[in-house]
């Protein structure tokens, strides 16, 4: 369907055009010098000594995981209001995921109170999210952690190049991990990147990254070694080259397109201040944010289908984030779900998510604006 107005539009031109020609021209396809200098320069963003490129935020959670040891027997706390990835990735290292609950319909990040609230015994690890770009309350959450001897991992997924008092988010926590996929903030199509700042993790994540191999193929190409061992079990989690060089492209422009993101969000926050009972969440948040996702809460009683169904007549592409994971299938089946989590439940049951892209004009947000509040009023006619 070709939307008025898309979810999301990803940018992309002529420069990114002429970096994938270069890469085939050069007929290095993978993990080679662009993939090395994209690291470089994702890790200065972050703030840290290891950035480690790879296919995608999925694959840098489940390296994250296994880098901290989790397996088989241990808990891990994760949200429930964030991309099934997040908790995904626990079960993958044999684990069982704890969903911890969001602060309050207005935060709608799991914090240390929720935390403290969902750990158990075997609780090894904390998987927290930085739902649409806005930062959690890392120290305190930090200060958890230390207190139980729990390491952090941070999905950063919504948040590139975002900081939290100054401090890059993904520099936090133990392991943080983000994703490049196409509707993201920056985007290498599919692709990821781990961060830490623990070089004896650096180590194992870059042996999980490539089948426990002890050195590359384009150091063994540039004579830097003749041969490998094998020190461990690792994947195929590698990027190519035609990813790495559109994340270094796109990282060019990062900070100017969150900033732009940033100034539609303000404009959508007046505009929507006018609608009768509609709440945006995080309206006491102050300090930066990767404004990826612009979420409302539809006042209770209104059927968020008719608002959804009403808005795509008026051909303005709308998602919800997130389905609370507890509640799918394939974690109810599994006794994961559903969990104690009720404010989640409630945001899940009501939110709406708008279009948010940062080549998005003041028209196209005028118009969604519009459309909304008709769908609104058509609803509240309706019921009176
Ligand atoms: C919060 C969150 N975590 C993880 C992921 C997974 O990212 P990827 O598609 O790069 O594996 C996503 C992607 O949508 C996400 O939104």
């Amino acid at each position: 369907m070709n939307w008025s107005v898309p979810l999301f539009d990803p940018d992309l031109g002529p420069a990114e055009e002429q970096a994938l020609v270069d890469v085939i021209r050069s007929k290095w396809l993978t993990m080679g010098d662009r993939t090395k200098a994209f690291e470089r320069r994702f890790g200065d963003l972050t703030g840290v000594q290891t950035a480690l490129a790879c296919n995608s935020a999925t694959a840098a959670l489940h390296m994250a995981l296994e880098a901290l040891g989790v397996g088989p027997g241990d808990d891990v706390v994760v949200p429930s209001l964030t991309f099934v990835a997040t908790a995904n990735a626990v079960r993958y290292c044999g684990a069982r995921p704890i969903f911890a609950d969001v602060a309050s319909l207005d935060h709608w990040n799991i914090d240390a109170r929720t935390i403290a609230q969902a750990l158990t015994p075997a609780t090894k690890a904390i998987v927290v999210v930085h739902y649409a770009g806005y930062p959690c309350d890392m120290p305190a959450i930090l200060e958890l952690a230390a207190a139980h001897r729990l390491t952090v991992v941070e999905d950063v997924a919504h948040a590139p190049g975002v900081k939290l008092n100054g401090k890059p988010l993904g520099s936090w926590g133990d392991v943080g991990c983000f994703s490049f996929f196409s509707n993201k903030n920056m985007t290498t199509a599919e692709g990821g990147m781990v961060t830490t700042r623990r070089p004896e993790l650096a180590e194992r994540l870059g042996w999980m990254r490539s089948h426990g191999m002890t050195t590359l193929t384009l150091d063994r190409h540039k004579g830097h070694a003749f041969g490998y061992d094998v020190v461990a079990l690792g994947y195929n989690y590698r990027m190519s080259e035609l990813n790495a060089a559109l994340g270094l492209v796109q990282l060019d422009r990062l900070l100017e397109r969150n900033a732009l993101r940033a100034g539609l969000d303000t404009a959508y926050r007046e505009r929507l201040a006018l609608l009768d009972g509609l709440t945006v969440p995080f309206s006491r948040h102050r300090g930066e944010s990767g404004y990826h996702l612009m979420p409302v809460l539809l006042p209770m009683g209104v059927e968020r289908k008719v608002v959804m169904e009403a808005m795509r007549a008026d051909s303005i592409q709308t998602s919800i984030h997130y389905r609370p994971i507890d509640t799918f299938t394939a974690y109810t089946d599994a006794g994961l779900g559903p969990a104690n989590v009720p404010v989640t439940h409630d945001i899940g049951s009501r939110v709406v998510t708008l279009p948010l892209f940062p080549s998005m004009s003041r028209d196209q947000l005028a118009r969604v604006c519009d459309s909304l509040e008709r769908a609104l009023r058509g609803i509240a006619a309706e019921t009176a």
